[in-house]
């Protein structure tokens, strides 16, 4: 007998547990990144990738898009996958010219650029390790 209430105790603390994790768990869909930043984002796009990316992000030929093919291409990642790639990589005639404040601002831009929505505080690169890039938006269980 008491080993059943203990075990359905653990069971609900379990329960407890994987609840809590899906609610701090944080993804590309929970508004990130705030327009302020985004904003600043663009200017430092239009100066350092639109050369290769183009305005629009929509690469040529012999530069890869950062809209469409790129969200599932990214998927699976965290976030900190991209800023450090931007980082060390671009812009690819510089790489590493930007600091990581303007290289954060690019990835805001980036995000909104993909239609994710934003939200009312600013992305920090101490954050971009626990956002999820999740291409499509997660289906949440609804509380009961
Ligand atoms: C001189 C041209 C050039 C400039 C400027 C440039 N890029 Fe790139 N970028 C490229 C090329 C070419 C690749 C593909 C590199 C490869 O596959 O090894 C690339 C790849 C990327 C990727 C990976 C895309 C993917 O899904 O594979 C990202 C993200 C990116 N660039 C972001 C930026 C950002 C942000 C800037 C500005 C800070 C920038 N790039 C500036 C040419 C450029």
């Amino acid at each position: 007998m008491r080993k059943t209430v203990l075990a359905a105790g653990i069971a609900a603390l379990t329960l407890v547990a994987g609840h809590a994790a899906a609610q701090t768990r944080i993804s590309i869909w929970d508004g990130v990144y705030s327009e302020a930043q985004a904003g600043r984002g663009r200017t430092l796009y239009m100066q350092n990738c639109s050369r290769c990316h183009r305005a629009d992000l929509s690469g040529n030929f012999e530069t890869p898009p950062l809209v469409g093919r790129f969200m599932p291409y990214w998927s699976g990642t965290s976030l900190d996958a991209l800023f450090e790639y931007v980082s060390t990589a671009m812009p690819l005639d510089r790489p590493g010219a930007l600091g990581p404040g303007a290289n954060t601002d690019i990835v805001a831009y980036i995000l909104k650029s993909n239609a994710l929505p934003s939200g009312s505080g600013e992305l920090s690169a101490d954050r971009l390790k626990a956002i999820s890039f999740d291409p499509a938006k997660p289906v949440r269980r609804v509380k009961k």
